[in-house]
């Protein structure tokens, strides 16, 4: 009998120079580089250099990059008509899986994906994701759409595109380092998909559109949307019961694992520790919501994480990178439905990272499945069943 190994766990399906990730120890590097040190002293768009290049840039080499990447904010003509043509319901996630795909079309050669060609179609999804979000956003509540500013960072750009004012710089780099943390991480599931696409020789719009509809589900980039409704919720039964949310926090928590029920934000298929990109932001989120006037979220997310240490930490389940991004996302005052969007915009740097690699010395993905049913079953005419 084959051995089935569901979820592939413990499977090494790829190489990667991108990534390395000790779930033991918790540690995370970007091409050889603690995450710690980047999220302190890169930037975002230094980090894409170091993720498509494995070495950090020089200046020219950074100016050129940033520079190609700013050509990039505006969309192609058309795709603002398209964009304006959805219904203002749509969930944002499915509205950057369909314009990203759309993409493609406006691209006279699509389907190339030589070096050259597929890092230049790399480049055009990164620098259209944040108009596409910020312009959707605007869109859905009736604002006027506010033009992308070339002169501005990846990071400011987009906060200025989304909220039609220049966004502070601690607000620019809380989101930069929101950024540089969610940019790369192994062989998770989306990129996994993105991998699992270019390998049959398609291109990148389509590998990038797979890996969005990936990461939108609740198991990897919708967690963060999870916990801030778990902590909406918190604060709601509080109201209810006339109780301050910290009191109502522990029953709430215990309930949840009494009937089995995921506390989002916690757990990992690699880590068996605490998230290093959760420890960075823990710090951060905290910083950032005195900053903005919402400790009260971060004090409640601490509280949670004491409890879940308490109660599962024997388990190997810890906070994930998605549990303090909640906060932080919330306190820059992006709306909830925005979060994954966050992560879609930033991860489309790793993705492109890993399908950069798997085209260098390709191999088709095709593992097998154990039949588990019958066998010799006769054709039933449609009379007869
Ligand atoms: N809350 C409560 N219990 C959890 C948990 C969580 N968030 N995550 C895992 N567990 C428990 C499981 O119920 C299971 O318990 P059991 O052994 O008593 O059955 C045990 O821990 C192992 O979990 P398992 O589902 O096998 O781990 P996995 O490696 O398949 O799953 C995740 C990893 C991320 C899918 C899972 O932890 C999860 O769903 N977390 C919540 C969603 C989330 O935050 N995702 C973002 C990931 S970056």
């Amino acid at each position: 009998m084959p051995l089935v190994v569901k979820g592939l766990e413990g499977i090494v399906a790829s190489e990667t120079k991108s990534s390395f990730i000790d779930g033991e120890k918790g540690i995370l590097e970007y091409a050889g580089i603690a995450i710690d040190d980047l999220a302190r002293n890169s930037t975002f768009e230094e980090t894409v250099y170091l993720l498509w290049n494995k070495r950090l840039p020089n200046k020219a080499e950074l100016d050129e990059l940033s520079t190609m990447l700013r050509d990039r904010y505006e969309l192609p003509p058309g795709m603002e008509q398209r964009l304006v043509a959805l219904p203002t319901s749509a969930q944002p996630m499915h509205m950057l899986r369909t314009m990203v795909s759309a993409l493609s079309m406006h691209d006279l050669e699509p389907n190339k994906i030589d070096a050259v060609s597929a890092r230049r179609k790399a480049l055009n999804i990164l620098g259209h994701t944040p108009t596409l979000i910020a312009y959707f956003d605007r869109y859905r509540r009736g604002l006027p759409l506010v033009h992308p500013r070339k002169d501005l960072s990846f990071a400011a750009n987009f906060l200025y595109m989304l909220n039609g004012k220049e966004p502070t710089p601690a607000m620019t780099r809380a989101f930069d380092i929101c950024m540089i943390l969610h940019a790369d991480h192994g062989l998770n599931n989306s990129t996994f998909a993105a991998r699992v696409i270019i390998s049959t020789l398609s291109d990148m719009y389509s590998a990038i559109t797979g890996a969005i509809g990936s990461l939108r589900g609740p198991l990897h980039g919708g967690a963060n949307e999870g916990v801030m409704e778990m902590l909406t919720e918190i604060e709601k039964l509080a109201a209810e019961q006339h109780k301050n949310p910290m009191d109502v926090i522990e029953p709430y928590i215990l309930d949840r694992l009494k009937r089995k029920e995921l506390v989002m934000g916690f757990g990992h298929r690699v880590y068996k520790t605490i998230d290093p990109r959760a420890t960075f932001l823990k710090t951060f989120s905290k910083q950032i919501a005195a900053d903005t006037g919402n400790l009260k979220l971060y004090e409640m997310s601490s509280k949670i994480e004491e409890i879940m240490a308490r109660e599962v930490g024997a388990k190997g389940i810890f906070p994930n990178v998605d549990f303090y991004s909640a906060t932080t996302y919330h306190s820059i005052g992006l709306k909830l439905d925005l979060f994954t969007p966050m992560f879609a915009m930033s991860r489309v740097s790793g993705w492109a990272a890993h399908c950069l690699e798997q085209l260098d010395g390709n191999r088709l993905f095709r593992p097998a499945a154990e039949y588990t049913g019958a066998h010799n079953v006769p054709y039933t005419a449609i009379g007869n069943r």
